[in-house]
This record gives C-alpha cells, sequence and structure tokens, in this order.
C-alpha cells in the first residue's frame, strides 16, 4: 500500500498543476479511511508553557496527527515548532496531509497592533488592510496558516466586553471593515508563503446576548439579524474569506452550532459559502449545557449534520464521529463535504505543495517586530484615537514647556496598552505614555510621574503625590480607563464608570486649577460624564499596542492631527445601554422638551454622551453646498450626492465625511438614519473639496413586510456630515 501512496504522490505532485483545486482533493479523499476522513475533522489546542512562553502539543496529540486522526491544532506557533510538528503530519502519517495551524490574531502576532475597535475609529480601510496585512506576514513567519479573525459581530452594547474585538455598532462600517481585514489577511493571494486564512466570527449574532452578558441568549427577529448583524458576515464572504466560526449564542432557541437556518440555509444555499465552518472553542459540546443534545454524541451528530465541519476542543467529532457514520446517523455524503471543505482551504494554502512553506526560522527572525512592523503599527496607532473634547485649543500641546505631569494608573502601564487578545504581544516592547512623551521631548522637559491610583483598587494613598506632581507642573496629562482584562472574552461588565477611585483622582487634580488633558485606555465605550463636564481635554485611545506612548505623543503635541471617529455610541448611563444611532422612531419619538408619553426615561436623557461617528480634529471643516443630481428618481437609478468641505482651521487634516439615509415610510418602520457611505478626506488650511457620493439602489433596499430585499418609493431624506448629529440635509423621492 505505502508503494502505491508514494507513487500516488509522486504522481499527483507531476500533474498538479494540471488538475483543478477540487480534482486534486477529490483525488486525496478517495484514498482516506473513515479515521481519517474523521480526523481531518478535529481540532485540538496544544499547550502553553507561560514559563518559556512557546507552546507545544499535548501528550497524545503527536500520536493522533501520525495516524491521521488530527487535522489541525491551534495555538502552536514558531516556524520550528510548527515544521516540527508538520513533519510528524507529512512524514510520518499513512497520507501525508498536512496540518493547519490555526491561532487568535486579532490584532497582531507579537507586534501587537491597536485593538480593532480602535483600528475601526480611524474609518480608514486601507489602513485596516495593512494592517490585517502585516499581521499576516508577521504571523505566517511564525508557522501560522490561519486566523480566528475578524470579528466581525456588531455590538450595540458596551457592557459586552468583546466590543474591544470588533468594529462597532454600524453594520455598514462594519461591513467595510471586515472587507478589509479579510483581503490584509489573505492578501492577493492564499497560496502566497504570507498570506493566512480568515475566519469571520462568530456567526451569528453573538454581540446581541442579553444584558451584555457573554455567551448569553440572542432573541432576535429575522429581519434586524439580516439587516444589523449578518451584514458585515457577508461583507467578509464577498471579500473572500475562506473559513467562518459559529458563536457560542443561540438565537431564540436554537444555538449556532446546531443553527440550520444560519449554517444551511443561509450561509450554504443563499451566499454560496464555499470554505469551511469551525465550531467556537467546544461549542458542540456547550449543546448539552443548552439543552438541544442529551449527551456528547448527540451533540457531534446535531453539529456535522448541520455544517460544523470542525469541531475545535469539544472532542465530540473524535469520539462519535466514526459511529455515527457506522450508525447511518450522519451520512458519508455529508461527511465527505465537510472533509473536502477542509483539504480544499489546504490546498488553496498551498500546504499540498510545500507544507514548510511557513516554517521558515530565517524568515521568523527577519519577520518579527521588524521596523517596517514598528513603523505600521504607530501609524496605525496615531490614526485609530478619538479626540472626544478640545476646549479652548488646549492641545495641541506646545514643544516649549517646561514641566509636564503624568499622572493616572495607565500613564506608565507596559501591559495595558497590549489590550485583550494580544497574542504574543511583549510588554517589554511597550511604549507607555510617559515613555512616549519622553522621547518626544529628548529632555528639554521635565517629566513628573505619579500613578496616583491602581486601576480598580479602592486606596487614595497615592491621591497626594499625584496632587504635588500637578501642582508643579504646568500641564497634566491624566491617564485613565481600564486594565486590559476588563474587556475581552467572558469580560462583560455591568457597570461603565471608569472603575476604582480613578474618577476622584480625576476631581481632586481638577481642584488644582492645572489644565488637564484626560487620555484614555479602555476596551469599549464608558460613561465618563464627569470628565466630558469638567475636563478640558479628551482623548480616547482605546488600546493603541506597541506604540502607544509614542504615537499619543505625536497627537499631543500636534506631529499628528488626530481623526478618528467613533464607531460606537457613548452612553452616558449604563441605564441606556443598548444605545445606538439607527434606533427606530417608535410611534411617541423622544422629545427632550416633553418626556412624559414619550419615548424615554422619567429620570435620565436619551441622549448619548458622545454619538456614534463623533471626533474633534486640531482644525475645523465646514460643509456647505449640499446637493443632489435628482431630486425623484426610479427604482432604479441612483442619485448624486454633492458636498463641498473646506478646512477652516490653520492646520492640515483629515475629516470623515459621513453619509446617512432615512427612509421615511415603508412597509415596515425605518431607523432614523443609516449610514451608507463616508469618505476620509485629507486637507490643507483653506483647501476646499467637492465631493461625491452616488446613491445607488442597493442603498436604499432593506427587507420590506415579506422579507423582500427591496427598493420601495416614497419619500427619503439624505444626511451628510461630520458625525450621526451634526449633519445637513435634503430630499428626494422614489417614483412608482
Ligand atoms: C473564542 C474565539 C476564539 C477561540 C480560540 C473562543 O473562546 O470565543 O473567538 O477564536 O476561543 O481561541
Amino acid at each position: 500500500m505505502k508503494k502505491y501512496l508514494l507513487l500516488f504522490f509522486a504522481f499527483s505532485s507531476l500533474f498538479a498543476q494540471k488538475k483543478t483545486i477540487d480534482q486534486r482533493v477529490d483525488s486525496v479523499l478517495a484514498l482516506m479511511n473513515l479515521d481519517e476522513k474523521v480526523g481531518q475533522l478535529v481540532q485540538y489546542t496544544g499547550g502553553f508553557d507561560t514559563g518559556t512562553r512557546t507552546a507545544s502539543p499535548k501528550q497524545g496529540q503527536i500520536e493522533l496527527i501520525r495516524s491521521g486522526k488530527l487535522g489541525s491544532l491551534l495555538n502552536i506557533f514558531g516556524a520550528q515548532q510548527t515544521r516540527k510538528v508538520q513533519k510528524i503530519a507529512v512524514e510520518e502519517s499513512r497520507l501525508k496531509i498536512p496540518m493547519l495551524f490555526g491561532l487568535d490574531v486579532i490584532h497582531g502576532f507579537r507586534t501587537t497592533f491597536p485593538v480593532p475597535i480602535a483600528e475601526a475609529s480611524s474609518w480608514d480601510p486601507k489602513l485596516v488592510e495593512k494592517s490585517a496585512r502585516m499581521q499576516a506576514i508577521e504571523a505566517s513567519s511564525a508557522g501560522i496558516h490561519w486566523t480566528f479573525n475578524p470579528m466581525v459581530d456588531i455590538a450595540r452594547d458596551p457592557r459586552w466586553g468583546r466590543i474591544v474585538e470588533g468594529s462597532g455598532e454600524d453594520p455598514f462600517l462594519g461591513s467595510v471593515m471586515a472587507a478589509s481585514r479579510v483581503k490584509g489577511y489573505q492578501g492577493d493571494d492564499l497560496a502566497a508563503a504570507n498570506s493566512i486564512a480568515a475566519c469571520a466570527k462568530h456567526f451569528a449574532a453573538y454581540g446581541a446576548a442579553e444584558g451584555g452578558r457573554d455567551y448569553n441568549t440572542v432573541e432576535l427577529t429575522e429581519r434586524t439579524l439580516r439587516e444589523v448583524y449578518l451584514r458585515p458576515f457577508k461583507s467578509a464572504l464577498d471579500a473572500g474569506a475562506a473559513t467562518f466560526m459559529v458563536s457560542f449564542n443561540e438565537i431564540g432557541g436554537v444555538p449556532s452550532s446546531a443553527n440550520p437556518f444560519l449554517l444551511k440555509k443561509i450561509l450554504r444555499d443563499e451566499w454560496k459559502f464555499d470554505g469551511f465552518v469551525v465550531s467556537d472553542w467546544n461549542s458542540i459540546g456547550e449543546l448539552v449545557p443548552h439543552g438541544i443534545a442529551k449527551d456528547l454524541k448527540e451533540a457531534a451528530r446535531l453539529g456535522i449534520n448541520t455544517g460544523v465541519d470542525i469541531d475545535m476542543e469539544a472532542n465530540a467529532y473524535h469520539r462519535h464521529l466514526a459511529d455515527l457514520v457506522n450508525e447511518n446517523k450522519v451520512s458519508i455524503r455529508d461527511l465527505d463535504e465537510s472533509v473536502r471543505r477542509v483539504l480544499k482551504i489546504k490546498f488553496r494554502l498551498g500546504l499540498f505543495d510545500d507544507p514548510y512553506k511557513y516554517c521558515s526560522a530565517d524568515r521568523e527572525k527577519k519577520t518579527i517586530r521588524n521596523e517596517e512592523m514598528i513603523k505600521a503599527t504607530r501609524e496605525a496607532a496615531k490614526r485609530s484615537a478619538v479626540l472626544l473634547k478640545n476646549e479652548n485649543h488646549l492641545l495641541p500641546l506646545k514643544k516649549d514647556l517646561k514641566r509636564i505631569a503624568v499622572i493616572g494608573p495607565l500613564a506608565n502601564s507596559k501591559v495595558d496598552p497590549l489590550g485583550p487578545w494580544n497574542q504574543q504581544g511583549d510588554s517589554a516592547d511597550v511604549v507607555t505614555v510617559v515613555e512616549g512623551i519622553k522621547n518626544k521631548i529628548n529632555g528639554k522637559a521635565e517629566i513628573i510621574y505619579s500613578k496616583g491610583c491602581t486601576i480598580d483598587g479602592k486606596s487614595k494613598n497615592g491621591f497626594n503625590d499625584a496632587v504635588a506632581a500637578a501642582e508643579k507642573s504646568e500641564i497634566v496629562i491624566l491617564c485613565l480607563g481600564e486594565s486590559l482584562t476588563m474587556s475581552g472574552e467572558a469580560r462583560s461588565r455591568a457597570s461603565l464608570d471608569l472603575p476604582g477611585v480613578q474618577n476622584e483622582l480625576a476631581e481632586l487634580l481638577q481642584k488644582t486649577g492645572k489644565p488637564i488633558i484626560a487620555v484614555l485606555m479602555n476596551g469599549r465605550p464608558l460613561t465618563i460624564n464627569y470628565l466630558a463636564e469638567n475636563i478640558p481635554a479628551i482623548l480616547e485611545t482605546w488600546f493603541l499596542g506597541n506604540e502607544s506612548g509614542n504615537a499619543i505623543a505625536d497627537i499631543l503635541f500636534g506631529d499628528y492631527n488626530p481623526s478618528g471617529k467613533l464607531p460606537v455610541t457613548f452612553p452616558k448611563s449604563v441605564g441606556q445601554v443598548p444605545l445606538y444611532y439607527n434606533h427606530k422612531n417608535t410611534g411617541r419619538p423622544n422629545n427632550p422638551a416633553h418626556q412624559m408619553y414619550t419615548t424615554s426615561y422619567t429620570d435620565f436623557t436619551n441622549a448619548p454622551l458622545y454619538p456614534f461617528g463623533f471626533g474633534l480634529s486640531y482644525t475645523t471643516f465646514e460643509y456647505s453646498n449640499l446637493s443632489l443630481s435628482k431630486n425623484k428618481i426610479s427604482k432604479e437609478e441612483s442619485i448624486i450626492a454633492s458636498i463641498d468641505v473646506k478646512n477652516t482651521g490653520d492646520l492640515e487634516g483629515e475629516e470623515i465625511v459621513q453619509l446617512y439615509i432615512r427612509d421615511l415610510v415603508g412597509s415596515v418602520t425605518r431607523p432614523v438614519k443609516e449610514l451608507k457611505d463616508f469618505k476620509k478626506i485629507y486637507l490643507k488650511p483653506g483647501e476646499l473639496k467637492h465631493l461625491e457620493f452616488v446613491i445607488s439602489p442597493d442603498k436604499l433596499k432593506f427587507y420590506d413586510i415579506n422579507m423582500n430585499f427591496t427598493v420601495e418609493p416614497g419619500d427619503f431624506k439624505l444626511f451628510i456630515g461630520t458625525n450621526s448629529v451634526d449633519l445637513k440635509e435634503a430630499a428626494f423621492s422614489v417614483l412608482e
């Protein structure tokens, strides 16, 4: 048999160029026995040694690989380590099928880029694509074939800790970012040695967890599911995403790992997705506590029969799939389809042609944290921050200051700027705000650092020292926020306030009368009402990664004019949540002058602290001459909306020009506005740009009362402006 196999492989590689991938997949499949087929659908994690910071296969996994019973591993990385494991698969297993190594490269491998919600704040698709590209180049040099990213879950609830991993609340912005990330990871050619397969996750509506509590139940209408939550997934798919990951949650009683509506009807039948679907970590096993499978075997049956191709870590397929096939509970045809999909991605990645192409120690050494990476992450960091307040042009700071106090628990933190889901990020590589300012000032001013308090402790013992530092200085840079462990998976919070005694520290420092600039680091919108009312300047930086301090100093001292805008609404109170800009009008629209009997609270406002799309610049922009090419169109026609934007300040800068539409009357109610397009433009002082947006019918379509995706005739409003609230307005109609 062995001889035939060798002959087969010699033969198949000789003619590989001539055969299509599908043919090559079929010829491998024809040789596989049941155990080997199941093996391709099994994924386990390697073990990470926190001491050596390396990962290796766990006990028993090598033997599984050798016997063809394990097709992919997660959390194994490093050119040498992956080569060692790959060697066993391609030299010692019967069919020599290469392994697939997956990893959560969410915002970097070793070089840590800004967290995804930060990069989404750049509203800069090219930048986001470049960042993903750099992450792919670095991760692939360390043996990684596949990232479990982009995370494209829409999140309207900042209590949910995973809001940090996505692109915020808006389906359009989320779709643009999803496509950019897929393109960046996969590059122009998935077979290139520096491309990695992307994975759109978590399919679907994971961000709609009730109460913002991770893993919680989701109740959602099909219309909202399709119009809001699924759109970034479709965009990722259209951009070529090779794989999808299901979510942990149920929707209306059906957990995603066994949800035929999602996985069969939408993903396969409607969208024609031909990549593979991976479960989330043990999500097949969780069908048991969800209460739709009585045991792991039944869970395995549900998972595979619904189209979850790979079982990550539940051990369900490994233990039960072969039996299920033998008992005719899973058809061999369905099993083969799943195996085919997995093999196909391995072929598309070029692993059958060169299984070691990701395993060059030399390339790894040259790539990890090379200069290009560091430059790219600083660029991404600068462009991801959002200026929320800047009274009396406090910023940018002059470089001739003599004494600067840098205060707060995040001012000199080496760890937190890495953010959650940093992969192999090393705190030694982090430039803190204190360090960044020192680099910028270069000895020309005295920097007085005081921690003041910890992020979430109760002690105020450091307050006096912080006040003394402020009093000695001309200006205070106050770094507040969350630790990196407060957002991310399983990190939901019931409060959105600054943790610990940080707000009290701000209040005390404010009393010194020194001008204060608050620099925020956090993984979710926070209810920073005190800062918004009392502190003259606020810069939202999320978690900016390795070059955090340098990028922040670039902004504070005016070497970069901030251009980010919020991809998510900042509420004033956790009680307002979920609070999002594209809400419905209701039958009793909110009227601040007349709260009673309109949709409102008796004890609080509906208004956000900062609206979606908000962000300031050191310069100012003026919008004028909004006009439409036509005011009446047919259902098939497009309109061109144009506007002039002028830089009316003294500094060059970038503006994100946002276009929203409202459909006034429909067969179903429509949101009060929806982002439909945006452009990021650069303007010199005094410069004016004339911008045009094409409003094609697809921008007006929605799911009507019969769930047809269509344009309905009627009146529309169109808005263009600097955020979701400050907008110029025009009107048009679609004729019958
Ligand atoms: C997360 C996924 C992640 C997976 C593998 C799960 O707990 O929900 O987002 O990709 O683990 O690490």
